[in-house]
């Protein structure tokens, strides 16, 4: 059976299936198994989907173009996954000396990594300067100078590339849109400071700039964003060439939807891509530039549609003519996105998937919080102490934003695969969350 690579708006995606028990698997996995064997809450991640996806977003070249894809490493992060990302040819893209050291162990080429961030310390830089990552997206003035001094005293030439907030709003949530001109990332283009960092380059010996980069914001589905950063990109590309700069990438970030709940209608990623790649075609004409290297950084795209969290039900509340609420054993310490940003979710009861109908419940998650929401409305059979939840599309940025909050452990990660199930992140315990907390010595006297 061919495998549904896309997300649609309704139906199932990946290895997604409902068998005749009505219970729901993944990776011919049964979820009810997997939550008997592992316990809840658990994210559950389908890993041929993962890998038929990068294989799309690899797929996508035009004779004569170079198009590189960097797997953005903030939206989960684990060993297990940089090492899946190594071994499908993706490039990868981190942002803190932690992702960084992560990579490293799982055995990425640091020459397939470079780095993110807005606020990069001393000790990070000098890091990614001492592993020899391929290079380092550099964010401000402050860091550039930093960045300078880091490779003067290891007698190295550091390969950079620019960020610009290219001052676009890209359609979606204030909180991830980041190309806006009032944005704490990136050398602001309308006022100056991008040119000004250019120029500047044009005579620093230790740091190469050899592109630039834009990433104007996160779940996005209209292509007229992208399009307008690509043309100012272009305009600055062209300038830095004029400064002698040997500009070769275009990076413009990631960003690419998908779907989440039914208002969520994302392209197919061939047709995402290709809409970049002729932006970037029809600003080599306009500019006379030669074609750059394109270069992507999704994360939700490739991971958020392959994980699916597992959350056994608790207790209810009925307030009634108000609402139905009904509680999960894990919550914003595991998922935060509805209490940041409004996230929305679908879910099904992973033990009664062909039951349908029923009222609307909110999904409470147990944590102090009355924000500690994860559904305000699903459509849930009956629900009852004890079934299981299984809420889709939650890949990306959910485990890599878990805390503790409540001292609640962090979750178990399993990728499934074929009938198999293999522990990636072990759940942590109580003993766990006290492993680096001290108690107090007597003060001297
Ligand atoms: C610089 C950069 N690149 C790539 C990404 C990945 O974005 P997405 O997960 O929406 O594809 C982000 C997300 O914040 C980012 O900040």
């Amino acid at each position: 059976m061919q495998m549904q690579i896309e997300t649609p708006v309704r139906g199932p995606w990946g290895t997604m299936r409902v068998d005749e028990n009505g219970h729901l698997s993944i990776g011919g996995c049964d979820l009810v198994d997997l939550a008997a064997r592992y316990g809840t809450p658990l994210v559950v991640y389908d890993e041929q989907w993962l890998r038929e996806r990068i294989r799309c977003f690899r797929a996508v070249q035009r004779p004569g173009w170079t198009v590189k894809v960097s797997y953005a490493a903030k939206a989960f992060c684990t060993l297990a996954m940089c090492q899946l990302v190594a071994e499908e040819g993706l490039g990868l893209d981190v942002v803190s000396g932690g992702e960084l050291f992560t990579a490293l162990k799982a055995g990425v080429e640091p020459a397939q990594i470079h780095m993110h961030g807005n606020n990069k310390t001393w000790q990070e830089l000098a890091y990614a300067v001492e592993s020899g990552i391929g290079l380092i997206i550099v964010d401000n003035a402050v860091e550039l100078n930093m960045l300078a001094e880091i490779a003067e005293r290891a007698g190295r030439v550091v390969d950079i590339l620019i960020r610009v907030a290219p001052g676009v709003e890209a359609h979606t949530h204030d909180f991830i849109s980041t190309g806006q001109q009032d944005s704490k990332f990136g050398f602001d283009l309308a006022s100056g400071q991008a040119d000004d960092a250019l120029q500047r380059l044009a005579v620093e010996p230790r740091l190469r700039c050899v592109g630039l980069h834009s990433h104007i914001g996160s779940q996005i589905f209209e292509a007229d964003g992208f399009t307008l950063a690509i043309q100012r990109m272009g305009q600055l590309y062209a300038r830095g060439l004029r400064l002698g700069l040997p500009l070769r990438i275009l990076n413009v970030g990631g960003g690419f939807g998908i779907r989440y709940t039914e208002e969520d209608q994302p392209q197919p990623i061939v047709d995402s891509v290709d809409g970049i790649l002729d932006a970037v075609a029809a600003v080599v004409r306009e500019t006379g530039i030669p074609q750059p290297e394109v270069w992507l950084e999704p994360g939700r795209s490739i991971v958020g549609p392959a994980g699916t969290t597992l959350y056994t039900l608790g207790t209810q509340k009925r307030v009634p003519g108000v609402r139905n609420y009904v509680s999960i054993d894990g919550g914003m310490s595991d998922n935060p996105r509805l209490a940041l940003y409004g996230a929305k979710y679908d879910a099904v009861l992973a033990n009664r998937a062909k039951d349908t109908g029923g009222d609307a419940w909110a999904v409470a998650g147990k944590c102090c919080e009355s924000g500690d929401m994860l559904i305000w409305d699903a459509e849930l059979p009956n629900p009852q102490p004890g079934d299981l939840l299984a809420v889709f599309s939650t890949g990306a940025y959910t485990y890599s934003m878990a805390s503790h909050y409540n001292r609640n452990p962090k979750p178990a990660v399993v990728f499934v695969r074929d009938g198999q199930a293999q522990v990636v992140v072990e759940r942590e315990t109580w003993a766990d969350l006290v492993q680096h907390d001290r108690l107090l010595q007597p003060w001297r006297s």
